[in-house]
């Protein structure tokens, strides 16, 4: 699609700024400098569904919300999964996907006195962030600490609340226990092995493809295990008899079931995404349907006798608990500032390169965050030498 009929496209009702639906409605067309730019998931499908589209308007936000200039933006495994029509939290397209990014605030709505014009901010939503100027309630915006990169903190907010709540709120982790971390080196996973490194000698079991290992030692993985080349549950019981405290699961399928049997009494599971959905560019009903059937169930009695416990979490349907949210990010804000956790970025692409961007995690190739950035910065010019 060009950008021309982008423009003339219908977006969602609940990204749209009221300027822009009156420009997309017809009439005059606006000044150039009024254009901007958005990545656009057309319908569900491969690497293609998603592009760049130019539409128009002034960003106006409405009571209590604010405009920003997005600087970078970050990709999550739910956006893969979003791209297939496997992630229900994303409204129909055509839709601008995007559930976090970070920038600088250009305009306020109405009633909005914590935020200053200039202020850098991360903002968290439900989709819509994908795009160069977005307006989002200010209250899912939080102020970025001093130091923070723009892809740092577009790095943050998703992958650090989620480690966060599944480790210590769910988790209960405490010292001396022990963890198995899946997807150990992504975007969540690092997260996850930087907060484990707060609480005094835990040992990590990591998951994660081989060629990430040294990585995994350097952060503090005390046991990388190759899931692809191995039976992981087997490396774990080798060096672990008894298992492991704590499973975080973002696998779905036989490996919940496997993530169970693997607790040592008084452990506990957390179950935080299906990933085992994703096993190509398009959505495949084979692997949804080995999935399902291989869901873990278990009742309250069998429970009760065998000392585990059994969490499920999702971020997506926690957009109402500000509170709860701003609690935790305020936390993890203070972690950031004493140096205890840092985003580990993997790449940068620019708004075109968003194939590149998804491809690279979907291949199994990133370490830590895949980030998006409307522009990617210029280089300064060099200085001739004499
Ligand atoms: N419930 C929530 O609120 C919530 C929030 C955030 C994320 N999550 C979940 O947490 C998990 C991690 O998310 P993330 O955004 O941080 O992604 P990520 O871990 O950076 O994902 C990419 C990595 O996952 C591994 N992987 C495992 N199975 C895969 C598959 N079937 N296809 C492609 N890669 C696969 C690959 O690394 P290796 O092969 O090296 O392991 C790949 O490099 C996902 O399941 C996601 O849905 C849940």
């Amino acid at each position: 699609m060009s950008g021309e009929e982008a423009a003339a496209a219908p977006a969602p009702a609940e990204q749209t700024p009221p300027a822009e639906q009156q420009a997309a409605g017809g009439g005059d067309a606006p000044p150039a400098e009024s254009q901007y730019r958005a990545l656009v998931l057309s319908g569900f499908g491969g690497y293609e569904k998603v592009k760049v589209q130019v539409r128009r308007g002034e960003p106006s936000p409405r009571p209590g919300e604010l405009a920003v200039r997005v600087r970078a933006c970050g990709l999550n495994f739910a956006d893969l999964l979003a791209r297939q029509g496997l992630y229900e939290r994303l409204p129909p397209p055509p839709v601008s996907p995007g559930m976090e990014c970070a920038g600088t605030v250009l305009a306020l709505g109405e009633g909005v006195t914590d935020r200053q014009v200039g202020d850098k901010v991360m903002v968290l939503a439900r989709a819509g962030l994908w795009q160069e100027v977005v307006t989002v309630p200010a209250n899912q915006t939080y102020l970025m600490p001093d130091g923070m990169s723009f892809e740092e903190a577009a790095a943050f907010l998703v992958n650090y609340i989620t480690a966060y709540m599944i480790l210590f709120d769910f988790g209960n982790l405490r010292p001396n226990q022990s963890i198995l971390i899946h997807m150990a080196a992504g975007g969540v996973g690092t997260a996850a092995i930087q907060l484990c490194k707060t609480v005094e000698n835990v040992t990590i079991f990591g998951t994660a493809s081989a060629s990430k290992h040294d990585s995994l030692r350097e952060s503090g993985v005390t046991h990388p295990i190759d899931y692809r080349s191995m039976d992981y549950v087997e490396e774990v019981r080798k060096i672990s008899p008894k298992g492991v405290d704590v499973v975080l699961d973002p696998l779905g399928g036989s490996d919940t079931s496997k993530a169970f049997n693997l607790l040592k009494p008084m452990g506990k599971l957390i179950t935080y995404g299906v990933a085992n959905l994703l096993t190509g560019q398009k959505k495949n009903l084979m692997a949804m349907a080995k999935t399902w059937w291989n869901q873990f169930s278990i009742n309250a009695l069998q429970l009760l006798h065998l000392n585990k416990a059994v969490c499920g979490y999702h971020l997506g349907y926690m957009d109402e608990e500000f509170e709860l949210i701003g609690g935790v990010v305020a936390k993890l804000v203070s972690l950031y500032n004493q140096g205890k956790i840092k985003p580990k970025i993997d790449s940068v692409w620019p708004f075109e390169q968003v194939a590149d961007a998804m491809r690279q995690m979907q291949e199994k190739k990133n370490v830590g965050k895949v980030i998006l950035v409307p522009e990617l910065p210029k280089e300064e010019p060099k200085k001739e030498e004499n």
